[in-house]
C-alpha cells in the first residue's frame, strides 16, 4: 500500500497503477462498512484507490467539523491489506485556494439531510468532483446508507458527463439492525439503544406506524419519509423510506428500499 498525501504523490502512484481502477472515497473513521465498499470495489476493479479527507466544505458551521473522529493509524492499518493506493491529503492540498466555485446539488441538495443541512451537498459534490479528477478512477463506489449523496453523486455525473461508473453498496448492519456509521462512536450506551428506533421504524415500512415509535422516546424524530430514490422528491409510492433523526447529540440517518 502507498500512502499518498500530496497531488505529486497521488499522481505518481495513479499512474504506476495498473488495469481497472477503483476509488472508495472516505472520511476516515473507517467501519466494518468502509471495508465492504473497498472489498466490493476489489470485485470491480483490478486497482483501488481509498482516500481518507474530512471534507470542511460538507460541515455547516455549527456540525461536527472538529469534533469529527481522525484515526488515520487505525485506518491504514485496517485496509492495509485491501488497497493499493491511500490519498490522505490536508485541507490545504485539496484546497490550495478558497473553494469559489462549487458544484450545485440543485433541487437535491434543498430536501431532507440538504433541508436540515444547508450547503451540505454542494460540498459533497464539490470534494467528490475534485477526488474524481486528482484519482482518474473507472468506478467509485458510495454506501446505500448515505442515499441522498448517493442520488446526488450519480446525478452530478450523468448531467456533467464525468466519466465515472458509481455503484452504491447495500448499508452494513450490526445484527440488531443499527447501520454503520462513523458517528455511531459518538452514542453512549443508552443512546445507542435509542438509535434502534430508526431502523425499527424503518422495518415499519409505513409512515405513519414509524413516526408512532418516537412518541415519548428521548430521540427527535427531524423526518420519516417516503421518497423517489433518484429525485428524493416525497412520495406516497415512493421506493425509499429515508430516515433522520437526533439521538443525544447524534444525528443519525437511515433508510430502506423496497424490493424490486
Ligand atoms: O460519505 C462520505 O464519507 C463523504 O460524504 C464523502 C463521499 C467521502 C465526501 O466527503
Amino acid at each position: 500500500m502507498i500512502v499518498a498525501s500530496t497531488r505529486e504523490q497521488l499522481a505518481a502512484a495513479r499512474k504506476d497503477l495498473r488495469g481497472r481502477v477503483a476509488v472508495v472515497m472516505t472520511m476516515g473513521a473507517l467501519h466494518e462498512g468502509h471495508l465492504e465498499l473497498v472489498r466490493q470495489a476489489r470485485t470491480q476493479a483490478d486497482s483501488v484507490i481509498v482516500t481518507i479527507f474530512v471534507n470542511p466544505l460538507q460541515f455547516g458551521a455549527n456540525e461536527d467539523l472538529d469534533k469529527y473522529p481522525r484515526t488515520l493509524e487505525q485506518d491504514l492499518a485496517l485496509i492495509g491489506d485491501l488497497t493499493d493506493v491511500v490519498f490522505t491529503p490536508a485541507p490545504d492540498v485539496v484546497y490550495p485556494t478558497e473553494a469559489l466555485v462549487r458544484v450545485s446539488a440543485g433541487a437535491l441538495g434543498d430536501v431532507f439531510e440538504g433541508a436540515s443541512r444547508p450547503g451540505h451537498f454542494d460540498g459533497v459534490l464539490t470534494v467528490v468532483l475534485k477526488l474524481m479528477h486528482l484519482t482518474q478512477p473507472d468506478v467509485a463506489l458510495f454506501g446505500e446508507k448515505d442515499a441522498q449523496q448517493l442520488a446526488a453523486i450519480r446525478r452530478m455525473v450523468a448531467d456533467l458527463d464525468v466519466p465515472v461508473t458509481v455503484l452504491g453498496v447495500p448499508t452494513v448492519r450490526e445484527p440488531d439492525g443499527l447501520a454503520l456509521s462513523s458517528r455511531n462512536r459518538y452514542l453512549s450506551q443508552e443512546e445507542r439503544e435509542t438509535a434502534l428506533l430508526l431502523s425499527k421504524a424503518l422495518q415499519t415500512r409505513d409512515v405513519r406506524a414509524g413516526r408512532a415509535l418516537f412518541d415519548g422516546s428521548s430521540a427527535t424524530l427531524d423526518y420519516l419519509e417516503r421518497v423517489d430514490s433518484t429525485t428524493f422528491a416525497a412520495a406516497p409510492d415512493g421506493d425509499l423510506l429515508v430516515i433522520a433523526a437526533k439521538v443525544g447529540t447524534t444525528r443519525l440517518i437511515d433508510n430502506l428500499k423496497d424490493a424490486p
